[in-house]
């Protein structure tokens, strides 16, 4: 008798690929489809961004990717295989997801929150090597110091940190990120994405993840994703993708775009207006 179901080792060896056609997803008691039939083929080690204003799906789109959500309609495939037949251990094994903020809050040490990411390689004797993977995470966020302290006293960007020490202790094939830069000052975003692309390179992994800085996506990202009305309004490198009709048609804002190191950067219009404060209003500034 097989009390364990064995996990598909195709799906751990098989070319890096997900894969959506015709995805629409609508959650249950609304009649509006939060995702209209996106089809998208996303291949390789690489790190992709998906921008998009806000609700415009981005966190929905993931959880149809990662089987958090089941699609309402269309096919997800990753690695080859439909995730309908991928179980949720198999999704643990090949892939991790660092939500956004977590509302987790565990009383715990850092090394204990991190070691639960460990639990999908669950395996007899195998905790001298876990705790050497969850050093090995602490050290490329450069968190050692927090190592022993309680999870749940920790300020928000420290925990963000944790988070994503828990993700690549998981050691993914595919990683997963919503917003994953959310919490931390710029200094940090810029070196935790600068690390999403090295792992990408380093350790071959699909780096997913959902960004609100349009700038960074484009220094760092090698393709973007642009959710707008519910579907893909476009898809290709930065240089393709981040344009100031996407940026009019998408944020509706006005921008200039320069070039810097060969990446678009985006400049914001300054048109705007300023009202004068009226001479005797009582308001100087020293
Ligand atoms: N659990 C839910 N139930 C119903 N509607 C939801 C739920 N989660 C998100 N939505 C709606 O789906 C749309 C897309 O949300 P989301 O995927 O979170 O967008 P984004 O991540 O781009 O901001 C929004 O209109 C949001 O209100
Ligand atoms: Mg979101």
């Amino acid at each position: 008798m097989q009390l364990h179901k064995e996990i598909d080792e195709t799906l751990l060896t098989a070319d890096l690929d997900v894969h959506l056609e015709g995805l629409d997803f609508t959650y249950k008691g609304s009649t509006n489809s939060v995702l209209d039939s996106l089809s998208i083929d996303i291949k390789g080690p690489q790190l992709v961004s998906i921008l998009g204003p806000n609700g415009a799906g981005k966190s929905t789109l993931i959880h149809c990717m990662n089987k958090i959500l089941e699609p309402t309609g269309g096919t997800v495939m990753v690695n080859g295989k439909n995730v309908e037949n991928i179980t949720v251990k198999e999704m643990a094994k090949i892939s991790s997801y660092v939500p956004y903020t977590s509302t987790d809050s565990f009383p715990l040490t850092v090394v204990d929150t991190i070691l639960m990411g460990r639990h999908p390689h669950a395996k007899w004797g195998s905790i001298k090597d876990d705790l050497e993977i969850v050093h090995e995470a602490l050290q490329l966020l450069n968190i050692e110091d927090l190592a022993d302290s309680m999870f749940n006293e920790l300020s928000a960007g420290q925990h963000q940190k944790v988070m994503l020490a828990r993700g690549f202790a998981q050691e993914p094939r595919i990683l997963f990120l919503d917003e994953p830069t959310s919490n931390l000052d710029i200094k940090y975003q810029l070196e935790i994405t600068r690390i999403l692309r090295r792992m990408s390179r380093e350790k071959k992994v699909l780096v997913i993840m959902i960004s609100h800085d349009i700038n960074i996506a484009a220094k760092y990202s090698d393709n973007i994703i642009v959710l707008h009305n519910h579907k893909i309004h476009s898809v290709g490198t930065p240089e393709e993708v981040i344009t100031s009709e996407m940026l009019k048609e998408v944020y509706d804002v006005d921008a200039k775009i320069t070039m810097d190191n060969g990446k678009p950067h985006l400049v914001l219009c300054d048109d705007c207006t300023y009202e004068p404060l009226p001479e005797d209003s009582g308001v100087y500034l020293p």
